[in-house]
Formats: structure tokens, sequence, C-alpha cells
């Protein structure tokens, strides 16, 4: 048990030690199936001996068909702080699935390679067997999330990586939205996550169950990925017709304010602000993303525009209909969509 002058530097440090439970993993990546078919995965901020990423992968290789398994494991600088992170060399395995029959990944199947890092995702050694990998799979840091995907984004990586939903409005994160770089997996959940002992109890999303274990949660959480998922083709149905009394527009911003993404109007082809519930939904064959309440443009940051009638709403995204289903040609729809006018 660590000592209270580490307790305290444990605090100030970064929590980063979450373990994602098998369901939530499962859940998610039986959606994907047809991807691994024949590729190496990699996990690189997974402890072999803590990771639920590395139990699946391992245990469900011939099933997927995987063609190899690289699992990195983080060694943090502060040894006495963090329990997991005790061995004396940050390591990395492989794993190129059941050789003896017996369809579990033994000991002597897995090669163990020692690093001369910590193991960082961003070190020139790691970066090289990140270069090797077809697809990424893990549930990274939460406090590096931006620095992670812009590294995948970087080496041109396939990823299906766990975060907070917050991270949907972080400025980086949303212009890969924007742009059809990164989108939503296919579960959204409000999930739980095992903590290391030393993490200090909380007032809220903390508890500890009958066996000792500390958990918390994040609040919602969801996938992001860049691989195609059949979530990402389906419509919304759309049902409700527009009127200028229902859909008020921002008080100085040329757009109609949608309250849940079941109004989103059928005959509306102005740009809308929507909740961010949205992304769970977005397909973009039906509908192109313009930007957001706080970046208009999808770049630079502005005042906010979901406000009417002088209040200031939940952050919306600015969205627009991609379907022209009355015929009318481009310039016709742009020109409609600029004066914010039905067609
Ligand atoms: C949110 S936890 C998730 C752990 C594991 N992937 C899972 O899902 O159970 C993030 C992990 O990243 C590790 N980590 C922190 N900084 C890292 C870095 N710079 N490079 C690689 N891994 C890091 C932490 O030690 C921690 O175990």
């Amino acid at each position: 048990m660590a000592g209270n002058k580490s307790l305290h530097a444990a605090s100030k440090a970064k929590e980063d030690e979450f373990y994602t439970e098998l369901s939530d993993i499962e859940n998610e990546l039986k959606h994907y199936k047809e991807h691994f078919r024949g590729k190496i995965i990699l996990c690189n901020c997974d402890d072999p001996r803590v990771s639920n990423f590395f139990h699946y992968f391992s245990y469900n290789f011939e099933v997927l068909g995987l063609k190899k398994l690289i699992t990195t494991c983080y060694k943090s600088q502060n040894r006495d702080l963090f329990s997991q992170n005790d061995s004396e060399k940050a390591i990395w395995l492989e794993y190129f699935g059941d050789r003896n029959g017996n369809r579990v990944p033994d000991p002597e199947e897995i090669g163990i390679h020692y690093l001369n890092g910590d193991g960082d995702f961003r070190s020139a050694e790691c970066i090289e067997l990140l270069k090797e990998a077809d697809i990424v799979v893990t549930n990274p840091p939460f406090s590096l999330f931006r620095e992670y995907v812009a590294q995948l984004i970087k080496y041109d990586k396939k990823f299906i990586i766990l975060g907070n939903q917050n991270a949907i409005t972080y400025k980086e994160i949303f212009a890969y939205i924007k742009t059809n770089q990164l989108w939503l997996g296919s579960t959204l959940s409000f999930a739980k996550f095992k903590v290391p002992d030393y993490y200090e109890a909380r007032a809220t999303r903390f508890w500890i169950d009958e066996s000792g274990q500390k958990w918390r949660s994040m609040g919602n959480i969801c996938w992001f990925t860049n691989l195609d998922i059949a979530k990402r083709h389906e419509e919304i149905i759309l049902y409700k017709s527009y009127t200028s009394e229902e859909y008020p527009k921002y008080d100085n911003y040329n757009a109609i304010n949608i309250n849940k993404v079941s109004e989103i109007p059928m005959d509306y082809y102005g740009v809308m602000g929507v909740p961010i519930t949205f992304l769970d939904k977005y397909n973009p064959d039906q509908f192109e993303i313009v930007g957001d309440s706080r970046y208009h443009d999808g770049q630079s940051e502005a005042d906010d525009i979901n406000i009417i009638g002088g209040k200031l709403l939940y952050r919306r995204i600015l969205i627009r209909r991609r379907q022209n289903p009355y015929g009318q040609s481009e310039s016709q729809m742009s020109m409609a969509a600029d004066k914010g006018v039905e067609i």
C-alpha cells in the first residue's frame, strides 16, 4: 500500500489507469469481425496482465482469423506510485496464435520482448511497432487523447479506440469528425472501469465492490473509429415538417435550432443546429457536418451561436442535409440554404 506522500503525489499525477471491461470490448468489437481477418492488431496502451483487449484478441485469435497480435505495455516513470507498472523494464508481446491445439494463448506461445524505453506510444520503438500494425485497438490514456489520435492519423492507421464522449467537442477531434477521418463506433455506454488500489475515493462515480476492488465511472464513453460499420449507413428516419414557429433560428446565426435528433425536419435544407448525440446516428450520405456552435466553420473558435432569445443552449453541431429529393440544382440548393430557406 502506498504511503501518504506517494498517495498525495498520485492524486496529482494524471489518472490514466482505467481498465476496460471485457463485456464493453465484446459489445463493440463484434461489429468489426470482417475487418480483423488476416490483420495485425496492435494494442499499444495495454499491460497484458490486466488488459482485456489483450485477452479478447488472444483468446479470439483463431475465430477472428488474425495474422498477429502485438501488445505494448507502458511502464510509468513513477514506479512507486503505480502498482501495475512495476516490472524492471517495459515489454512488448507478440502472439501468432495457438500452436499446440488447445485454443488457449499459453505463456510459451507468447513472445516477450524488452523495450529500451518506457513503452510510451510516442517513442521511436513503439512507432516502429505502430507502422507494422494494420488496426490499433485500445483504450488510450484520457489525458493524452488528442496526441494519441493525431499520431494514428499521421501514420494513416485504422483504429478502434475508446474515449470520453466529451472528446467529440475537442477542437482537433471535431475537425477529424467533420472531415470524415473519424466517426463514432457502434456502442455508447455509461461504462465502469476498475482502477488501481492507490486511487483515492471520490464523492461521485466511485465505489468499492465486495472484493475490495475500486471502480470509477467516466460518465458517457464512446468508441472512435475510422473503420466502416453498418451503423454509418443507416438513415435517420425523419417525419417532422419544418415550420418557423417550431424551429426558431439562433439570435445571430442563420441556422435553425433542433432540440432532439428525431425532430430534424425532413424538408429543411439550410443549416441546422443539432445536439451532440446526433453523431451517434450520423450517416455521411444523408447529412454533412458544417461546423459546431463554437467552431462555426469547423476550424477557428468564435463566439457561441447556440443562443435563442438571449439564452445560451447546450452545445450544438451544425449540419445540413445532403439529399436533393426535389431535383433542385446544387446552386439552387446552396442559395436556398444560404438564405436559410426551406425548399
Ligand atoms: C485508460 S487506461 C486503459 C488501459 C487498457 N488499455 C484497458 O483498456 O484496460 C490507459 C493506459 O495507458 C497507459 N499509458 C499512459 N501513458 C501512456 C503512454 N504515454 N504511452 C503508452 N501508454 C500509456 C496507462 O498506464 C494506462 O494503463
